[in-house]
């Protein structure tokens, strides 16, 4: 991959240049500044796995992962991540080699449609990191601990949304694959 981009033509005017690395592979844009980082990963990088459902930081149907920690794509530009290290549910695991929350998935029917999976499995494994590193909720402020209980799974995960209503069985499979690796 070359260093930099050629001259901009007339029709790339107004346009930014961003070094993105996701799923481990680096890549070198330009685009429009006002691009959110979920249309460029969609559009740009054709990794399609990330779903749009709202577009307004509603639904965390388009939930990555960024430097490890969990984020609405819709709701950030591409251009801010410069040099970041993105990941999706394309890096997360294989259709042979399953990450462990994608298997506890599986295991539990902890989906329906399929829809808000990608963002619900993204964020799952950025909860669980959360509760590992010892981050406060606000069920673990009230308790004055972090407790593994349902409660805290159903609270850390409020910010994506079922339209199938599969939240029980995703709770079970957070809480399966969060007891795996304690
Ligand atoms: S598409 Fe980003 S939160 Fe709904
Ligand atoms: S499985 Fe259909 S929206 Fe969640």
């Amino acid at each position: 991959m070359p260093d930099s981009l050629p001259a901009m033509s007339k029709h790339e005017e107004g346009t930014s240049e961003v070094a993105l690395t996701v799923n481990g592979v680096a890549h070198r844009l330009r685009i429009d500044p006002r691009v959110t980082l979920l249309d460029a990963v969609r559009d740009e990088l054709g990794l399609t796995g990330s779903k749009k459902g709202c577009d307004q930081g509603q639904c965390g149907a388009c939930t990555m992962l960024v430097a490890g920690r969990r984020i609405n794509s819709c709701l950030t530009l591409a251009v801010m991540h410069e040099g970041d290290e993105i990941t999706t549910i394309e890096g997360l695991g294989t259709p042979g080699a399953l990450h462990p929350m994608q298997a506890a998935f599986v295991a539990h029917d902890g989906l329906q449609c399929g829809y808000c999976t990608p963002g619900q499995i993204c964020s799952a494994v950025g909860a669980v990191d959360e509760i590992r590193r010892g981050v406060p909720s606000h069920v673990s402020r009230d308790l004055d601990c972090i407790s593994h209980s349902d409660e805290e799974i159903r609270e850390r995960m409020s910010g994506n949304l079922c339209r199938c209503a599969a939240y029980p069985n995703i709770v079970a499979a957070v809480r399966d694959a969060m007891e795996a690796q304690s």
